[in-house]
């Protein structure tokens, strides 16, 4: 690990205006925590902001949808944000606000020192206008047609479905969110960072890793996806872009600057620089108010930037830039930004209501499953979507706490306490080296104390430097190894038979398990704060503070030492993880499809018809009179339809779902003039008017009960 005095570390501040999902949890949150909490625990001087994004159009746009102010909104999700993230353990040292004055004026403060360093064009353009609700549409304010997908509802900044970055003039049939007219256009005048004049040293930047001529960070250290994105960003082509908005709610442009009245800043200029506001913040409460600034000011520390992918954007270029124009500030050193998560096949989807909320599952499975908070961590890191989109279903979650935590790692834990206590009252025994026992790698190996210190020992480098290349998956992997070490050593070894032939090896084995124990309690800290806890319990040891006890114990081992003292005394085991059953995961899995009904998808319109064209289909009430199956043809059924003036044979592919006898007496609607035509040696003379939906299932076109035959339905 490169030598960084102290580290910054960021996730990306959640928009106030809808709950955390589990995608959100394992995108920006949990693994910035972990990556935090594992710092602490090699002694690394850190600090973690985080903090509500209270602007964007999204927000006012629900405020206006509600009925209640953008306040009432931000107040709501902010306080239930800080609430969740708290319970869920992710361990901010400042969950702050974008909507405290600290931060409007930090966020102007950049915007004029920007201005006065001609870092902006001021350009004049024609803007979307809707002239109902009297304001101009960017972002969120403007839906229509992407020019990329064909998606109906893409917004003016991006269309969601295909992910495309887009501007307001791209899309096509542009309609207002507020008002729902198309919209004029009408100039205005903003301010526009020039990217297009960074483009340069960015590319130094994001692909040689060097700032200034001297390098800066590894390239090779980023993820491939986070690399590829910003390098197709750079080949694209940068363009000026707006970092201002005409908009009621946000912050404002500096009033004393010329043209500032009713302009606000772009949210995405505002929101990062929410990262150093809160460490201003931070500082102040620290009693220390400048103390900030050598975390943002000085090359001596590495900023980490946590994000999920549709951020890199905004975080590698846009902010780098603004950084840069304002000089003095360190750049992000890495952005390691996560895929996305699915849920059970799909996409999460907070419109569908196709999601886990993390406050849900908090309070709700508390009684339900124990230790519930590690086991979501633990799930969401195993499936941490780090490189590649990933999936979490209820069965994994059920698996993974079945076979891992209480299979692997519970029950090492619980027999090592159980059999201590059962032997020695709960006293580490003292041990003679001397004598043999199986090592813990294989039934055959010849055990040696020291070996298996060192065991442990090696697995914890591998987990740092999984950590410490923001490969969580690879870390959490190798905390369940030094479990499945200490499981086999036992296995192996059986203590419970040995006790009665030669108790004098049990001491060693029971000795070595409760080291294993003791380094799980400190390894398994980033992933699983509470699980930590318990253990430093249940092995009657302090808590882990996080200030360096991870590199405490790997000196302690290297030197071939234990962890625990002989003749401490352990305390009581109890519930670390338990079984969960089939009956709870089906009703999970009952309640998301509850909640979130199969979205219906509508066929596109079809080319426009004039009047002439429908008159030529004679369309005529009828009724079923017969009808019968068709031989050797499962959809078709034979049908005689009275039409009043005369009956006519149809045949319709109607037989999936419905049976001869429940259609005959059906009123209907026929497509009296169609061509005759020859199906299965039948002539058909005429068409039965079904519509089908999303499912395509069928449904009869009837007329009301009684109607009569024969007649024009136009
Ligand atoms: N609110 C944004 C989102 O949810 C993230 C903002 S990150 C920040 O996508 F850097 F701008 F703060
Ligand atoms: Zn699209």
């Amino acid at each position: 690990m490169n030598n960084y005095k102290r580290y910054l570390v960021t996730s990306a501040l959640p928009y106030a205006n809808g709950p955390l999902h589990i995608g959100h949890l394992a995108g920006a949150y949990l693994p910035a925590d972990i990556y935090v909490r594992y710092l602490r625990l090699i002694g690394k001087d850190v600090v973690y902001v985080g903090g509500s994004d209270e602007h964007g159009a999204a927000i006012t746009i629900k405020a206006k949808k509600e009925g209640i102010s953008p306040r009432e909104i931000i107040d709501k999700y902010h306080a239930s944000f800080k609430e969740t993230f708290k319970k869920a353990g992710i361990s901010f040292d400042i969950y702050h606000r974008t909507s405290e004055p600290i931060h409007h004026q930090t966020s102007q403060d950049f915007f004029r020192i920007l201005n006065e360093k001609g870092s902006f064009v001021k350009q004049t353009s024609e803007q979307y206008y809707d002239e109902e609700a009297n304001q101009f549409l960017a972002d969120r304010y403007i839906v229509g047609t992407c020019p990329k997908c064909g998606h109906d509802d893409a917004y003016g900044d991006q269309c969601e479905k295909c992910g495309s970055t887009l501007s307001p003039t791209e899309l096509i049939n542009p309609r207002s969110t507020l008002s729902g007219n198309a919209p004029i256009l009408k100039s205005t005048t903003h301010w526009f960072l020039s990217l297009d004049k960074a483009e340069d040293w960015l590319r130094d930047y994001l692909e040689k890793g060097t700032l200034d001529g001297q390098p800066h960070h590894d390239p090779g250290e980023w993820k491939n996806h986070v690399s590829g994105q910003c390098k197709s960003w750079l080949d694209g082509g940068l363009q000026p872009r707006a970092m201002t908005r005409d908009l009621e709610w946000g912050v404002d442009v500096p009033p004393e600057i010329e043209g500032a009245a009713g302009k606000k800043l772009y949210v995405w200029l505002d929101a990062p620089i929410g990262y150093i506001s809160a460490t201003k913040q931070w500082a102040i409460d620290q009693g220390d108010a400048d103390k900030w600034k050598k975390y943002w000011q000085d090359s001596e520390s590495k900023l980490v930037h946590f994000i999920a992918k549709d951020n890199i954007v905004f975080h590698c270029l846009i902010f780098p830039a603004i950084l840069k124009e304002h000089g003095g500030y360190v750049l992000p050193d890495n952005v390691p930004s996560n895929q996305f998560l699915n849920l059970e096949g799909q996409k999460l989807s907070t419109s569908r209501n196709w999601a886990i909320w993390v406050h849900e599952y908090l309070n709700d499975f508390e009684d339900k499953v124990v230790n519930h908070v590690d086991v979501l961590r633990y799930n969401l890191t195993r499936i941490m979507p780090e490189l590649r989109d990933s999936e979490f279903t209820w069965k994994g979650y059920q698996e993974t706490n079945n076979n891992e935590l209480v299979n692997n790692l519970g029950n090492f834990v619980n027999r090592v306490l159980v059999l201590t206590q059962k032997y020695y009252e709960g006293i580490v025994p003292e041990l003679d080296t001397s004598l043999d026992f199986i090592g813990s790698a294989a039934p055959d190996e010849a055990g040696n104390y020291e070996a298996e210190l060192g065991k442990i020992y090696s697995k914890l480098q591998a987990y740092c430097a999984a950590i410490e290349g923001y490969d969580f998956r690879g870390g959490l992997k190798a905390v369940l190894e030094i479990s499945s070490l200490g499981n086999q050593l036992l296995q192996f070894n059986e203590p419970w038979r040995l006790i009665k032939t030669e108790p004098e090896k049990v001491k060693q084995i029971l000795h070595l398990s409760v080291q294993i124990v003791a380094a799980l309690s400190v390894a398994c800290r980033p992933f699983l704060p509470n699980t930590s806890d318990k253990l430093r319990q249940f092995l009657n040891l302090d808590l882990v503070k996080e200030s360096g006890e991870l590199s405490e114990i790997l000196t302690v081992l290297e030197r071939g030492e234990p962890l625990v003292a002989t003749g401490h005394t352990i305390g009581k085991a109890g519930h670390l993880f338990s079984k969960i059953g089939d009956d709870f995961i089906n009703e999970q899995l009952e309640k998301l499809q509850n909640a979130a009904p199969a979205e219906p998808t509508f066929e596109a319109l079809k080319e426009e018809a004039t009047f002439d064209d429908f008159t030529k289909l004679d369309l005529r009430t009828g009724t079923v009179v017969a009808a019968e199956k068709m031989k050797k043809a499962k959809k078709l059924l034979q049908l005689t339809v009275d039409l009043g003036f005369e009956q006519r044979t149809i045949v319709s592919g109607i037989a999936e779902f419905f049976s001869a006898e429940e259609v005959v007496g059906k009123q209907v609607v026929v497509l009296a003039n169609l061509a005759p035509k020859k199906l299965r040696g039948v002539e058909s003379q005429g068409m039965i008017l079904m519509a089908e939906n999303e499912k395509g299932e069928l449904g009869f076109v009837s007329p009301q009960d009684g109607f009569g035959n024969g007649f024009t339905v136009r």
